[in-house]
C-alpha cells in the first residue's frame, strides 16, 4: 500500500516531460512539445505535453493523461505498478505496509465465519426438523403460528435445545475451532467451559445478500416479560447489522420484478406476507433504517414503501428516519395497518387476496401523510404550526429530484393552508446548508494505493442520454471555473458584483439538483462543488493529479481540448466561429445549462407519461392524479424552455 503523501511527492517530482522523454522524442513548440505518438502509428506529430499542466494528450488517437496513466497505458502497468516504477525512477522510497498478511489474515478469519454459521444454521434446522424436542417444542410454536412448512424450508428456520452444552459439544466435536464459534457470537466463554448461546429458542437465521448465513435471532418460547424476547448474534466480521436487511436474500427477484420493496419491523412480519405472496418484502429489525440498508434497496429498486403497525404511538417516531430514505432519492409511500394489527397479525386475520388488496388500495404518498397526519396534531395546539412546516419542509427539502420537490410543495402548501412562497424560501435555505455539509470529498477519502488497485472502485457506465451535457459542463468547468461570466455594481453603491462560471454552473445544477450520471463526471462535479464552497478557487492541478486515474485521463482530455468545442453546440448557441469560445462564454454557458435541463425535463415527462399509461390501465386513481400533476407542471417548465431557448435564436 502506498500513502497518499507518497502519491504526492511520486506526482510533484515525476515532470511529464521527462517521463514521456524516456519514450517519445520531444520537440518544443512554445509553451507545449510535440513528438509522434507512441500509441499509434504516424508520421506527422500529433502527440502534444504540456508541462505547464503536467499532460499528454494525442490528437490522432485520443489518448491522454498524467504521467501516470502514461506509464500504465505505455508500459501495460496498473496504477500501482506504475506508482512504483516512477518511484524507482526518482529514487523516492515507498513505504510498504505489511498489509497483505493482515489482509490475509482478514480473508481467512471471514471465510472461516461463514463456515462455522453455514455449520450453525444446519444444526438448528435440523434439530427443529429431526429432534423430539426440537419438532414438540420449536416445530409446534411455528404451527401454532400458522407458519407452513415451506416457509420453515424457505428461511431455513431452527430450534435451539434448551441445554448450555448442545450446540458447542456438536460443533466441537465436529472440529470447529472455538475462535471463530466464539467470534461469531454462537459460543460463551465462562472460566475456561464454552456455552451455548442460543438456548431453548427458535431461530432466524439472517442471510447474506448472496444467501449466506450470517447471523441469527433467536426468539425466546416463553412470555415472561425479564426475558429478552430476542437474543441476536454479535456483529462480526461477517455481520454488520446496520448494513444488513433481515430477508433480502429471499426477496430481491421480486423487488426487482416488482420494482418495489415493502419494508416492515420484524422476522415474523417477512415471513407472514412471503406466505400471503408479497415477496417482496424485508424488515429493519426493529430499528431505523441506515443509509447503508437503503442503499442496499435502491439496488433493486427505488420504491419502498414502509408498512406501519395500527398502533398510532410509534409512527410519529418513525417518521424523521424516513427523510434519509427520501435523501438518497427513493420514492417512499406508506401503508397504515388497521388500529391494533402489524404485518404477521393482520396477515393470520386475513386471506392472501385481502392482503394484497389492502395493500394495493391503503398505499398513500409519504409526504403527503406526514403533512395529514402533522395537521391533525397542531389542529389542537395551533403554536404548533411553525414546527410543523419547518418539519414538512425538511422533508421535502431532502429530494433530491427537483421536479417531485416542486409538485410536494404545491401539494404541501394547499394542505397547511400557506404560501408556496414561503415553503420554497425554506426549502432553498435548508439546501444550501444541507449541500455545503454533504458534498462527498472523494480526494480525501481515498486514503492510498494498493497493489489491488481496484480499490477505487468506478462504477460500471450505463447508457446515458445526457452524457455530452455532463461533459460539456464538466469541460467549462475545468477550463474557465474561475472567468466572470457576468459583472456590474451594485445599485445603490459602487460595489461590483461578479458571477464566475464556476457560480453560475454549480448554483444553477445544485439548485435543480439536477445530478449526473457519467461516474466520472459525477465525481469531478461533486469535488469541484465541493472545494468551490471551502475556498472558491478550484486549482486545475487537483483534478490532473487525482488518485483516481480514470478521473485524471478524462480530466486530461477535457483541458487538452480547451479551443475544440462540440461544433454542433457552437453552431447552435454562436454565430461568429471565428471568435474564440472565451468570447462566448456568457452566451455558451448559459445556453449548456439551459439545453442540459430542457432535456432532463424532457425525459422526465416521457417516463411520467408512460407511468400515467401504465396508471391509467390499471386504474389506479391516487397514481393517475399525481401523476397528471407533476406532467402539468412539467408541461410547464417545458413552454418556458421554448421560449428561452426561442429567444436566444432570435437575440443572439
Ligand atoms: N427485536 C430484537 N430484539 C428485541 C425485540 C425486537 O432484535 N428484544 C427485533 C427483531 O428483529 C424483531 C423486530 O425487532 O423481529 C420486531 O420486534 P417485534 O415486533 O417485537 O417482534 P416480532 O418479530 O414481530 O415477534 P412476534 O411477532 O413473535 O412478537
Ligand atoms: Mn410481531
Amino acid at each position: 500500500m502506498i500513502d497518499q503523501s507518497t502519491i504526492d511527492r511520486i506526482y510533484e517530482t515525476a515532470q511529464i516531460v521527462e517521463v514521456v522523454g524516456d519514450f517519445v522524442t520531444l520537440k518544443r513548440r512554445g509553451a507545449n512539445y510535440t513528438g509522434l505518438c507512441p500509441f499509434h502509428n504516424e508520421k506527422t506529430p500529433s502527440f502534444s505535453v504540456s508541462p505547464s499542466k503536467g499532460i499528454y494528450k494525442c490528437f490522432g488517437c485520443g489518448k491522454g493523461g498524467n504521467a501516470v496513466n502514461f506509464i500504465m497505458e505505455h508500459e501495460g502497468l496498473s496504477y500501482y505498478e506504475a506508482l512504483k516504477y516512477l518511484a524507482r525512477k526518482y529514487n523516492i522510497p515507498i513505504i510498504e505496509k505489511e498489509a497483505t498478511s493482515d489482509d490475509l489474515a482478514l480473508k481467512n478469519e471471514r471465510e472461516s465465519l461463514l463456515v462455522v454459521t453455514a455449520f450453525a444454521g444446519r444444526f438448528f434446522h435440523q434439530t427443529l426438523l429431526t429432534t423430539d424436542e426440537g419438532r414438540s417444542i420449536g416445530l409446534s410454536y411455528f404451527r401454532e403460528r400458522g407458519i407452513r412448512d415451506d416457509m420453515i424450508d424457505k428461511f431455513q428456520l431452527g430450534y435451539a435445545p434448551d441445554n448450555r452444552r448442545a450446540f458447542t459439544e456438536t460443533a466441537l466435536k465436529g472440529g470447529y475451532k472455538p475462535e471463530f464459534l466464539l467470534k461469531a457470537g454462537l459460543i460463551s466463554e465462562k472460566e475456561g467451559h464454552h456455552y451455548d448461546r442460543f438456548t431453548g429458542r427458535v431461530i432466524f437465521p439472517i442471510h447474506s445478500l448472496a444467501g449466506q448465513v450470517i447471523a441469527f435471532g433467536g426468539r425466546t418460547l416463553s412470555t415472561d416479560k425479564n426475558i429478552a424476547k430476542y437474543i441476536n448474534s454479535p456483529e462480526s466480521e461477517i455481520y454488520h447489522k446496520s448494513k444488513t436487511l433481515y430477508g433480502i436474500f429471499q426477496a430481491k427477484k421480486a423487488i426487482s420484478q416488482y420494482d418495489k420493496c415493502y419494508l416492515v419491523e420484524g422476522y415474523t412480519d417477512v415471513i407472514s406476507l412471503h406466505q400471503a405472496g408479497i415477496e417482496n418484502v424485508v424488515a429493519s429489525s426493529g430499528t431505523s433504517l441506515t443509509v447503508d440498508q437503503i442503499r442496499l434497496i435502491k439496488r433493486f429498486t427505488n420504491n419502498v414503501t414502509i408498512v406501519y403497525d395500527g398502533d398510532a404511538a410509534g409512527i410519529k417516531a418513525a417518521l424523521r428516519g424516513i427523510d434519509m430514505v427520501l435523501e438518497e432519492g427513493l420514492n417512499v409511500k406508506v401503508i397504515l395497518l388497521p388500529e391494533g394489527e402489524d404485518p404477521d397479525s393482520f396477515c393470520r386475520s386475513h386471506p392472501p387476496a385481502e392482503v394484497t388488496k389492502f395493500f394495493q388500495d391503503n398505499e398513500t404518498d409519504f409526504v403527503l401523510f406526514k403533512t395529514h397526519l402533522l395537521i391533525k396534531e397542531a389542529q389542537t395546539d395551533p403554536i404548533k404550526k411553525a414546527t410543523l412546516i419547518s418539519d414538512i419542509v425538511q422533508s421535502i427539502a431532502v429530494i433530491p429530484d427537483p421536479i417531485i420537490r416542486s409538485v410536494y410543495v404545491k401539494e404541501c402548501a394547499a394542505l397547511l393552508k400557506t404560501g408556496e412562497q414561503l415553503l420554497y424560501s425554506q426549502i432553498i435555505q435548508f439546501r444550501r446548508k444541507y449541500f455545503e455539509k454533504k458534498i462527498p470529498l472523494q480526494h480525501v477519502e481515498a486514503y492510498g494505493v494498493t497493489s489491488e488497485s481496484s480499490n477505487i472502485h468506478v462504477p460500471q457506465a450505463v447508457a446515458n442520454p445526457f452524457e455530452t451535457n455532463e461533459r460539456e459542463l464538466v469541460r467549462l468547468l475545468l477550463n474557465y471555473g474561475n472567468h466572470i461570466l457576468f459583472q456590474g455594481n451594485h445599485p445603490n453603491s459602487s460595489e461590483q458584483w461578479i458571477i464566475t462560471v464556476a457560480q453560475y454552473i454549480i448554483s444553477e445544477v445544485l439548485k435543480d439538483e439536477l445530478t449526473f450520471q457519467h461516474p466520472i463526471y459525477k465525481i469531478i462535479f461533486a469535488e469541484y462543488a465541493r472545494y468551490y464552497f471551502n475556498d472558491s478557487e478550484m486549482a486545475l492541478e487537483y483534478f490532473v493529479r487525482h488518485p483516481n486515474p480514470e478521473v485524471t485521463t478524462v480530466v486530461s482530455d477535457l483541458i487538452s481540448k480547451k479551443d475544440v468545442i462540440s461544433k454542433k453546440l457552437f453552431a447552435r448557441y454562436t454565430d461568429n466561429l471565428i471568435e474564440t469560445e472565451e468570447m462566448k462564454l456568457q452566451d455558451l454557458v448559459p445556453s449548456v445549462v439551459m439545453d442540459f435541463k430542457n432535456k432532463k425535463a424532457l425525459a422526465l415527462l416521457n417516463q411520467m407519461i408512460e407511468q400515467l399509461k401504465e396508471a391509467q390501465e390499471q386504474n389506479d386513481e391516487g397514481k393517475i392524479s399525481m401523476l397528471s400533476a407533476h406532467i402539468q407542471h412539467l408541461n410547464q417548465i417545458k413552454r418556458t424552455f421554448a421560449i428561452s431557448l426561442g429567444n436566444r435564436t432570435i437575440y443572439p
